[in-house]
């Protein structure tokens, strides 16, 4: 188990965020006695705990077992042997993990925390969509309900979505249920001579919206050398831009491998947190947007769900809705087999 003094050498260089961001050795200490029932919980329950790159660092380095983008944890769910597999990030990552592991205890200690993409289309929208596109074949971003997925023919995440879109052996597709990242993947495909009709729906991640290429104008001529790091789900003007597209664990892995000694990552603050961590001779030129869904966890509520989860706080899924969206999550993992 870490002790405060190990929490604050993790936490001391994140500057990045909110105030909520920063940590003394002081907060550390108060933080530990929690952190310690957390730890007992998971030893008794045989528990283990996934949490995504942009929840609270006080969580990523306090009591995580596994951190990563959904792909990563989405693996990490699929293949876990413990009994409770607790989830913190948002409903759909650990709605994902029931699918996956579905004879499993999946705990969400954030049983409100929505995404606006996936609570931007529902089930009956993409039977609807499915009765007007008959012939396409239609992908889901892994930011969707189970319901969602259950509908669609194979899941993708921010880390494979260019790859399998490419090798749907299918030229008409519709992409769900974000947007911006469906145009950038068409813009993608039209650039690689790859010819398919692809239509897209109209969400968006409240947080990826925001960015304007102008921003990424003004730090390229501010910071000049900087290297550029872009999620998916931005604009394509603001892809474009960029030096580097990928997943929250792909920009991290990005970081960790290149010369460069300033960054700018478009993406929630709590990637460029990570590695304020890990890298403080670095210099981050910090985006302080913050996912409000992502940040609603923290590590009382886990403490509370682990030691004793409110119903809302179990997932549970129709059978048949598991089964449907195992079918098309596992498409995912067979385009990436090889
Ligand atoms: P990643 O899979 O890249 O971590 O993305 C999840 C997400 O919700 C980004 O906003
Ligand atoms: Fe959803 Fe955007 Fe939050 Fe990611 S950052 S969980 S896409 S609202």
């Amino acid at each position: 188990m870490i002790t405060a003094e190990q929490l604050y050498g993790k936490l001391k260089d994140i500057r990045v965020g909110n105030p909520l961001c920063q940590f003394t050795e002081q907060i550390c200490e108060t933080l530990l006695p929690t952190i310690e029932r957390i730890e007992e919980l998971k030893r008794e329950k045989n528990a283990i705990i996934l949490v995504h790159n942009y929840v609270a660092p006080q969580i990523l380095y306090g009591v995580a077992d596994h951190t990563g983008d959904s792909y990563g944890l989405a693996k990490k769910a699929r293949e876990s042997t413990a009994d409770v597999i607790l989830f913190a990030a948002v409903r759909f990552m650990a709605e994902t993990a029931k699918i996956l592991n579905p004879g499993k205890m999946v705990l969400d200690p954030n049983p409100d925390g929505g995404c606006t993409l996936a609570d931007g289309i529902t089930a009956k929208d993409v039977a609807l969509l499915r009765a007007e596109f008959p012939d396409h074949t239609f992908v889901c971003y892994i930011n969707t309900t189970a319901e969602v997925k259950a509908l669609c023919d194979t899941c993708v995440t921010s880390s494979n979505v260019y790859m399998i879109m490419e090798r749907i052996d299918n030229d008409k597709i519709y992409f769900l249920p974000d947007r911006l990242m469906g145009e950038n993947v068409k813009k993608y495909l039209q650039a690689k001579g790859v010819n398919k009709e692809v239509e897209v729906y109209d969400g968006t991640c409240y947080v990826h919206e925001e960015y304007q290429p102008e921003s990424v104008d003004q730090v390229r001529h501010n910071f000049p050398g900087v290297e550029i790091l872009v999620h998916p789900e931005c604009s394509p003007g603001v892809v474009d831009k960029a030096d580097y597209v990928g997943s929250t664990s792909g920009m991290l892995d990005h970081v960790r491998g290149s010369d460069h000694e300033s960054f700018f990552l478009l993406t929630e603050c709590g990637l460029t947190g990570i590695l304020e961590s890990e890298f403080p001779n670095k210099q981050f030129v910090g985006t302080c947007t913050t996912c409000r869904y992502m940040k609603a966890n923290s590590l009382e509520h886990i403490l509370n769900v682990l030691g004793n989860p409110a119903p809302r706080s179990i997932i549970e899924l129709d059978p048949k809705v598991q089964q449907n969206a195992l079918r098309c999550v596992d498409k995912m993992f067979s385009y990436l087999k090889d």
